[in-house]
């Protein structure tokens, strides 16, 4: 079979590279005999559960799914109704790049803030405040945030904390889109007890597919009667997997050595080589603070397509010339330093 994959490994999404070897390893292991489907009466699923119960310190439901839209909008679906809201900064993934399926799955309404550096704070959550108990408004009742952010920053855990606090007091619940939940945790040093159970948060999506996996997410609830009736929502949701097995034997493995940790550090470590050589070059200049596994920076609008073509990334801002460029698991050195010879000579 002769397949047609690119040369280069670029730098246009953290989903763009391949799956870790252990997992492969683990997708091998899992093919094996039969299994129940479905996750029932399945002792893996079990096994997987009582995993993230240890990594969250928490007695936490689980549920997989295939995908990160899947994991969110079943997640704001199940804690709304449909004349309540969620509050989410405009740049959200929920908000911008889930082609409408909140508003179609949840049937209601995201309240957006401006938020420059992809996070929100809860002074920005007061002025939704007003709505609550007028029948005329939607009633707001989860804040969303992204940890990562869709800008590369982070919440520190106190800005979490001060998160979940203002909700819980105003009878709202906090859902955390943790698509990059590793590479977090990783640039914080903090364990998932540390940045979720512990600062409160009531429901997350839990990422796996851009840090190593094939595919598979995990919806968690810290509370777990929060998940009551899930299952079928998630079934509905058309985001139950037959052969479920594969799903899970991936996040077991995940879990397991910290293989979470390894790559995150892997795709951390490499954005911060990056941002470093990308500083010195005349005529590049970073556009926002480098916390995690991505690196944004201005260029010369001539380059642009010109280093496309040898390494792919994305434009993040036409306007400004501004780019996204999105390290792996799997980047190495010698790719960074690839790209900025590449970015050097053809400014020259
Ligand atoms: C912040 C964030 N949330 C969620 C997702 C999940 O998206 P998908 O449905 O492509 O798995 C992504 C992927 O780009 C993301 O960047």
């Amino acid at each position: 079979m002769n397949l047609q994959l690119l040369q280069t490994k670029g730098f246009a999404s953290d989903n763009w590279s391949g799956v870790s070897p252990e997992v492969m390893e683990a997708l091998q292991l899992a093919n094996q005999l039969h299994h129940p489907s479905y996750g029932e009466n399945d002792p893996m699923m079990q096994q997987a559960e009582k995993r993230f119960q240890e990594v969250f310190e928490a007695d936490c439901k689980v549920f997989f799914v295939y995908n990160g839209t899947g994991a969110n909008v079943l997640a704001v679906q199940h804690m709304l109704k449909s004349w309540q809201a969620v509050v989410a900064p405009h740049s959200a993934h929920l908000n911008e790049d889930e082609g409408g399926a909140p508003e179609k799955f949840t049937g209601g309404k995201i309240l957006t803030v401006d938020c420059p550096d992809g996070k929100i704070r809860p002074d920005q959550v007061v002025p939704f405040l007003n709505s609550i108990g007028f029948q005329h408004h939607v009633q707001p009742k989860l804040i969303s945030i992204s940890q990562v952010t869709e800008m590369g920053t982070l919440y520190s855990l106190q800005e979490i904390k001060a998160l979940t606090d203002y909700a819980h007091e105003h009878g709202m619940y906090l859902h955390m889109d943790g698509a990059r939940i590793a590479n977090a945790a990783v640039a914080l040093d903090v364990s998932f007890s540390e940045m979720v159970s512990q600062t409160g948060v009531d429901v997350l999506s839990f990422g796996g597919t851009k840090n190593g996996l094939m595919f598979g997410e995990a919806v968690v609830f810290l509370k777990p009667e929060l998940a009551e009736g899930f299952e079928y929502n998630r079934k509905q949701g058309m985001q139950l997997a037959s052969k479920l097995r594969f799903i899970t034997a991936q996040f077991l493995t995940y879990l397991e050595d910290d293989l979470w940790k390894r790559n995150a550090t892997q795709a951390n470590a490499m954005a911060r080589l990056l941002a470093d050589e990308l500083q010195q070059i005349e005529g590049i200049k970073l556009s926002r603070a480098v916390e995690a596994n991505g690196v944004f920076a201005l260029m010369p609008e001539k380059l642009i397509p010109q280093l496309q073509k040898e390494y792919f990334f994305h434009i993040w801002n036409e306007s400004q010339n501004e780019v996204r460029l999105m390290c792996s698991f799997d980047t190495t050195a010698e790719d960074v330093h690839g790209f900025v010879a590449a970015a050097k000579r053809l400014l020259k």
